[in-house]
């Protein structure tokens, strides 16, 4: 009998701070319905001056390391596309502000947004090896585009941590996997770029493209038929990507696209990036969190996912809600986690975007901003020093 492996636990975390969609609007002077309505978001995370992907993906994992201990975690995979170094993986970072075993493999991965799925994959390889052993995913993003770029209103920022193993207690992950990668720039962010370039409408197109295909590969590998999924949780740059998504889907398969059906299909997986914004590699595992945090009991139910990276990446695949699983979700810290953030003015919003630390090897500290568990104290000889609070 094969073992059943997948998500075990699953916490998230978040920016210190919330610019609201309204305060972009007046900004700019768009339209307030483009942005709830035309694009479904209402606001985004913002990390204060000493917050990064380290920094949250820790706060994302401390939870499941207090609730589940560390002696089976002998991997940790850090997904994430707004990479701080090109040589030493985040990940030891959160490692080391964790106090995880030595006996430990540690390494960072990319592709853009579809990091995290990479890194869910080869843990429940790992996992399928040595059943005894469980991999700490982490996947953590800063969303950034130019300041005054359509762009600019789908940024955001979080961090996700899972805990991977056997007999799990939240998504038993389904073998077959959909697989789809198309050589396209729609997005990409070179080395010497703080900030994404992307043409915008050019990566809507893509990952539509991108979900055809993963579907189409799904069904040629024995998945499910799409009458047999309780919900489609989807990669969600802005909550309004999802519901294209579907639409092209079910189109795609020659179905009705009733809106009331999408909506029923996808609803209740937008409620946390609706208000976070774009957090790149965490974005379809904060969609997952909302589903689960709200809807009646899944148990035993189907869920889909879709996760989609510019460049392009993308695999379609399923999960089976494990029986119980309501007693092992996070939904009021997930919550909290949400609401803890102070809301910033425009004008401080834009002074964070453009901070950056001076490149001259120099000590730099930065101002004491979060309120989180683990900060970034500063820059000292090129060397980023973090502190637990
Ligand atoms: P834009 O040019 O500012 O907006 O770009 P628009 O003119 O396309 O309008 C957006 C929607 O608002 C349209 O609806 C308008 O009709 C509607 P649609 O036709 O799409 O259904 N609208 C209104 N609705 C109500 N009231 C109004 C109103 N006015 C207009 N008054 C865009 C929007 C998302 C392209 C831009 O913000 C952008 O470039 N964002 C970044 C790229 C992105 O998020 N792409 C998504 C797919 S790629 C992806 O998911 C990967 C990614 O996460 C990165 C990675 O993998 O690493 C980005």
């Amino acid at each position: 009998m094969s073992v059943s492996i997948g998500i075990h636990d699953l916490s998230f975390a978040t920016g210190e701070f919330v610019l609201s969609h309204a305060a972009l609007a007046e900004h700019n002077g768009t339209d307030l319905g483009k942005y709830h309505v035309g694009i479904g978001q209402q606001s985004m995370s913002v990390p204060a001056a000493d917050e990064d992907i380290v920094t949250m993906g820790a706060a994302a994992a401390a939870p499941i390391i207090a609730r589940h201990g560390k002696s089976q975690i002998r991997t940790v995979v850090f997904a994430t596309e707004s990479s701080i170094d090109q040589a030493k993986a985040a990940g030891v970072y959160v490692h080391s502000l964790l106090g995880l075993q030595s006996a430990c493999r540690v390494v960072e991965l990319k592709q853009a947004c579809y990091g995290a799925t990479a890194a869910l994959q080869f843990a429940l390889g790992l996992v399928r090896r040595d059943p005894t052993q469980q991999v700490l995913v982490v996947a953590s993003d800063v969303s950034k585009y130019e300041l005054d770029s359509p762009g600019e209103a789908t940024q955001g920022a979080a961090a996700v941590a899972m805990l991977v193993g056997a007999d799990p207690a939240l998504l038993r992950i389904e073998e077959p996997s959909g697989l789809f990668t198309a050589d396209v720039m729609d997005f990409w962010r070179p080395n010497y770029r703080e900030a994404a370039l992307v043409d915008g409408q050019e990566s809507i197109t893509a990952y539509l493209q991108a979900v055809e295909g993963a579907w189409k590969d799904y069904t040629e590998q024995n998945g499910r038929p799409l009458e047999e999924f309780a919900a489609f949780v989807y990669h969600q740059p802005f909550t309004k990507m999802a519901y294209k998504a579907h639409r092209h889907l079910l189109n795609f398969c020659g179905h009705d696209t009733d809106a009331d059906a999408i909506g029923r299909a996808l609803g209740q997986t937008t409620a946390y990036n609706a208000v976070i914004g774009n957090s790149y590699t965490a974005s379809v595992y904060l969609a997952l969190a909302a589903l689960l945090d709200q809807a009646d009991d899944l148990a035993g139910r189907a869920l889909a996912l879709l996760s989609y990276g510019s460049g392009s990446v993308a695999e379609f695949f399923s999960g089976t809600v494990v029986a119980g699983y309501r007693e092992q979700l996070r939904t009021e810290a997930n919550r909290a986690a949400i609401t803890r953030r102070t809301p910033v003015d425009y004008a401080g919003y834009r002074a964070l975007h453009e901070r950056a630390f001076p490149s001259d090897g120099g000590d730099h500290y930065t101002p004491a901003q979060t309120t989180g568990p683990f900060r970034l104290a500063g820059i000292s000889g090129h060397k980023r020093v973090y502190e637990a609070r």
